[in-house]
């Protein structure tokens, strides 16, 4: 019995290491191997690689039994063939098959001169087609009828995971607004969140329009604790003067973001005159004037 071809002891391992890959792919199974955490997917690969040893014994059968129909002449090309190192096999696959003789493959036909040969194709040339018909079997199976995601989809489902992500980190994340480093915030998405903070929290002293009740005006450019950012963000963390019924916020449930949020709401109601307000109190503020 001739021994398989050292070709074979190649092919095994890469068609069963390119299964491997496509199952792993193809198969959702989080941060663990499929074949870990569905044992299935072991046995099916088992499976696989059992298929694929018989395979190449019985081709190997097959030309044993072909070999036995050959002339003389033939099973010395052949075992000269076989006796090749797998070195020289590879090189086969990529470097021109013998020259053969022209009148051999020349095609009976003739264009104005112009006559055709009948060249076999490169064996890179033909493996790769082999694959390609390949690929386009798992490829149809697995976006037509297995319902594989469209490009669509797998976009979608990205942005919804990392829009999950980033509410996950910003909730996580640490809230450093100080009243050293807050800025005045302007974009009307977080202007309309201020205004809600503001709507729920405030509105009992300093009036929804913010023209002042019990609290001050928050509309004029007087201010008792001062104006501007900086001093609105202290004045709503830490409260106003004593016994005067400003609560200090950063105690009663408002994170730093918060108050930045509604500060910068607050400051965004200046000039806006609502009516009947109350009398200005403090003094005039300029923004940058003092310090
Ligand atoms: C219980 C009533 C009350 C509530 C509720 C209240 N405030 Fe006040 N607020 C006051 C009073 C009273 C003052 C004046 C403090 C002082 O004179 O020291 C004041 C002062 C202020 C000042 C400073 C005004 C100035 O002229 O310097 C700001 C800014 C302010 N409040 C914002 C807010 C915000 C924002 C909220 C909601 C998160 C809020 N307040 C909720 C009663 C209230």
């Amino acid at each position: 019995m001739r021994k398989l071809s050292p070709l074979a002891y190649l092919r095994i391992p890469i068609l069963f290491f390119a299964f491997l890959v496509l199952l792993e792919y193809s198969i959702d199974s989080g941060s663990e191997y499929a074949f870990v955490k569905f044992p299935l997917v072991g046995v099916f690969l088992l499976v696989f690689l059992f298929l694929l040893i018989a395979i190449e014994f019985t081709l190997k059968a097959v030309s044993n039994l072909n070999y036995t129909l050959l002339t003389e002449e033939q099973r010395k090309q052949v075992d000269a063939d076989e006796n090749l190192s797998l070195f020289q096999q590879l090189s086969k696959i990529f470097v021109k098959p013998d020259v053969v003789a022209e009148k051999d493959i020349l095609l009976h036909h003739d264009y104005d001169g112009i006559q055709e040969l009948d060249n076999n194709l490169p064996p890179w040339w033909v493996y790769l087609f082999y694959a390609c018909i390949f690929f386009s079997v798992v490829y149809i199976a697995h976006f037509e009828f297995m319902g594989g995601d469209t490009q669509e989809q797998e976009f979608e489902k990205e942005m919804a995971q990392a829009k999950i992500e980033v509410e996950a980190y910003q909730k996580s994340a640490p809230d450093n607004t100080t009243e050293e480093n807050v800025t005045l915030l302007t974009s009307p998405a977080d202007l309309a969140k201020g205004k809600e903070i503001y709507d729920t929290n405030c509105v009992a002293c300093h009036r929804a329009d913010g023209g002042g009740q019990i609290g001050p005006n928050l509309t004029d450019d007087s201010w008792i604790l001062g104006g501007g950012i900086k001093n609105v963000f202290h004045t709503v963390a830490n409260g106003g003067r004593d016994g005067k019924g400003m609560i200090a916020w950063k105690s009663s449930g408002l994170k730093p973001k918060d108050i930045q949020l509604v500060s910068s709401y607050v400051l965004s109601l200046q000039g806006s005159n609502p009516p009947n307000p109350k009398a200005a109190e403090g003094e005039v503020w300029v923004e940058g004037a003092t310090e």
